[in-house]
């Protein structure tokens, strides 16, 4: 395929060096003379191991050419790869300036283009730069219309500096963010060398994962430290700590716990993380991500309440009550909260468990439901039928496989709120349908 690469710093010289290295006609494109010198000349502008072999070859076999002008790069090319930066500005917004004007380049290029031509975004943009700032200009230059006249696709980019090829030619995965199948299908085409996993997405789908991978990746050295100070302070090796923590391949190291939903409860999260921010107080050592994490997991809490309150209507049935399903284990369950606080608005609620509502009949819990949450064991109902018949909102706050059929009960004029992502895919369901993070 012949390739325009618009930007040849990091990203734009490693991915103009592997397709070129792969077989495509690949054209890198930047206002900076001296990089397009360099690149044209088999020279690599940066640092990095294996990648001026491979431009040295490139060019020399004709796959790899550097221009200045990017009107000329996108006759010659079916596809343009933008790369140029997008830096943060001092309040941590990104500047966008670079990819805004490579994009009304393009867009004024597209005028005079005859066949159809993919534009691929791989600078990292926040969730919806692409559909309402780069769209726009792309369209607005040409004339044309994206995803009709011309093809767009968000297709960002993961390699880590100093093992790039190698992060290019084993990735974990490929995403590819489209704008309809016929753009998505080309991009997919750059890759077929690459065995990986290929996700096709909605373009801010693919944007939000490239931020969701970085955040992750800053998230897990900051904890890797904190535990680390922790460790310190108590005069264990933290590296030996977190050495035998990755060991744990099916809760710690794993997509375990990763699925967006309603907060954590239990015997054992809330208590321990509190008694560990309570030790590192006690020790002087600071450990700000540890200390928000039972503030993050109240707001959670606080966001199930709020949706029940946005429905503006009283009659509430919440289904579950424990903190997880197949357990009758009430101790810091969200639901609990989520109860007494709509109780105490003055809501009419009924409460459906199957586990709870065994552990009572049995005498399991029964004590402790009677005696610690009096007020809660009198809403407690034991038909799941009735109290969703009932209901003019009902709350699924755990995953309980009863609750899969609770939106073909469901009529006009009722709401569901999943906090759980169990009836996500209810298309038919009658009455609306609220998800918690979708
Ligand atoms: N560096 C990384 O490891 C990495 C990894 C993944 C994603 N990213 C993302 O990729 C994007 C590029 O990052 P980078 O580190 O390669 O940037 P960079 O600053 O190294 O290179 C950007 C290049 O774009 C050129 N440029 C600017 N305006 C241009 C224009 N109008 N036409 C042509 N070229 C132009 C610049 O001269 C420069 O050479 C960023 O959004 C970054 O967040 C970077």
């Amino acid at each position: 395929m012949k390739i325009s690469i618009f930007g040849l710093g990091y990203v734009g010289c490693v991915t103009a060096a592997c397709l070129a290295h792969d077989g495509h006609t690949v054209l890198g494109v930047d206002v900076n003379p001296l990089k397009v010198d360099l690149v044209g000349s088999g020279r690599s502008p940066l640092v990095e191991p294996g990648l001026e072999d491979m431009m040295k070859a490139s060019v020399a076999s004709g796959n790899l050419k550097a221009t200045l002008d990017s009107h000329a790069a996108i006759q010659e090319s079916d596809v343009s790869l933008i790369c140029v930066g997008t830096p943060s500005h001092e309040n941590g917004n990104l500047e966008l300036s670079y990819v805004k004007n490579v994009c009304s380049e393009i867009g004024k290029a597209l005028t005079e283009k005859e066949d159809y031509h993919v534009v691929v975004i791989r600078s990292t943009v926040l969730p919806g730069t692409v559909e309402e700032c780069l769209i726009p200009i792309l369209e607005q230059e040409s004339g044309l219309k994206a995803g009709v006249d011309f093809g767009v696709c968000m297709n960002p980019e993961f390699l880590r500096e100093s093992t790039a090829i190698a992060d290019y030619f084993n990735p974990s995965f490929i995403v590819i963010g489209q704008i309809d199948e016929r753009s998505g299908a080309m991009v997919h085409e750059l890759y077929k060398t690459l065995e990986a996993p290929s996700f096709r997405t909605p373009i801010r789908t693919a944007e939000m994962i490239k931020y969701s991978c970085n955040a992750f990746h800053a998230l897990k050295i900051t904890f890797a430290n904190e535990i680390g100070n922790l460790c310190k302070a108590h005069g264990i090796d933290g590296q030996d700590v977190m050495h035998i923590f990755g060991h744990d391949q099916q809760l710690n190291i794993s997509t375990t716990y990763l699925k967006p939903g309603y907060a954590f409860g239990g015997s054992c999260l809330p208590k321990d993380v509190r008694a560990l921010v309570y030790r590192a107080k006690e020790r002087d050592v600071e450990s700000s991500l540890l200390r928000s994490i039972l503030s993050s997991n109240q707001n959670q809490i606080d966001l199930g309440i709020k949706m029940v309150e946005r429905t503006k209507r009283k009659k509430v049935g919440i289904l579950g009550l424990s903190f997880k399903p197949s357990t009758d284990d009430l101790r810091e369950s969200p639901a609990i909260e989520l109860v007494e606080t709509l109780v105490g608005k003055g809501y009419q609620v009924q409460i459906f468990d199957e586990n709870v509502q065994l552990s009572r009949l049995i005498g399991a819990n029964k004590s402790f439901i009677e005696k610690e949450l009096p007020h809660i064991a009198s809403l407690m109902s034991d038909s799941l039928e009735e109290l969703v018949a009932e209901a003019e909102v009902v709350v699924i706050t755990h995953g309980s496989k009863t609750f899969k059929e609770v939106p073909n009960m469901m009529t006009a004029g009722q709401t569901l709120i999943d906090l759980v992502g169990i009836a996500k895919n209810k298309k038919d369901m009658q009455g609306q349908y609220e998800g918690i993070c979708w």
